[in-house]
């Protein structure tokens, strides 16, 4: 279930695996060569490279860094960086944090910029669908808890 996603400038396709309120994973590919502006979020993130390849520019270096299959990249949060993806690459994505706050940047430029509401919907539903399962089960938990409390 890949869907579009465009933000900062980078465009790829994005198959999430697993959201929550704090964790998400996801698989992230890229057809044709893309780059732009990471985004800087309130997430730790940590992209696997499945292949391919992906350029980082970080903030205050004046060199990129390269990093190839089988290399773990690291994005701690508050940072940003100048991002490159080679054309063909596969990354798995695991962020951590407060998964909501990425997602008015991650939305941000397809909902008022290209305006494809189709890639915006899917987003909604595949990040909305993991929050609203984590907020049904704390529903469901509080109320166990009340009834416990009886
Ligand atoms: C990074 O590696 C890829 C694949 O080997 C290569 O095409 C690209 O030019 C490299 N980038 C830099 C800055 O060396
Ligand atoms: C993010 O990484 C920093 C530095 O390694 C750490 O102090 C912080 O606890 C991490 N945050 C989360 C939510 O894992």
């Amino acid at each position: 279930m890949f869907f579009f996603i465009g933000c900062g400038g980078w465009f790829g396709q994005v198959a999430a695996l697993h959201v929550s309120l704090t964790e998400y994973v996801l698989v992230f590919n890229t057809v044709q060569e893309t780059r732009g502006f990471s985004g800087r979020y309130w997430l730790n993130i940590t992209d696997f490279v499945i292949d391919g390849w992906l350029e980082q520019w970080r903030e205050r270096s004046f060199e990129v860094e390269n990093f190839t299959a089988g290399v773990t990249v690291h994005h701690p949060w508050g940072s940003a960086a100048g991002v490159r993806f080679g054309a063909g690459s596969w990354f798995l994505e695991y962020g951590r944090g407060f998964v909501p706050s990425s997602m008015f940047f991650a939305s941000a430029d397809t909902f008022f910029s290209t305006h494809d509401f189709v890639s915006w919907f899917s987003m909604m539903h595949a990040f909305g669908a993991g929050l609203a399962h984590e907020a049904y089960l704390f529903v469901e938990e509080s109320i166990a808890n009340l009834q416990d409390a009886r």
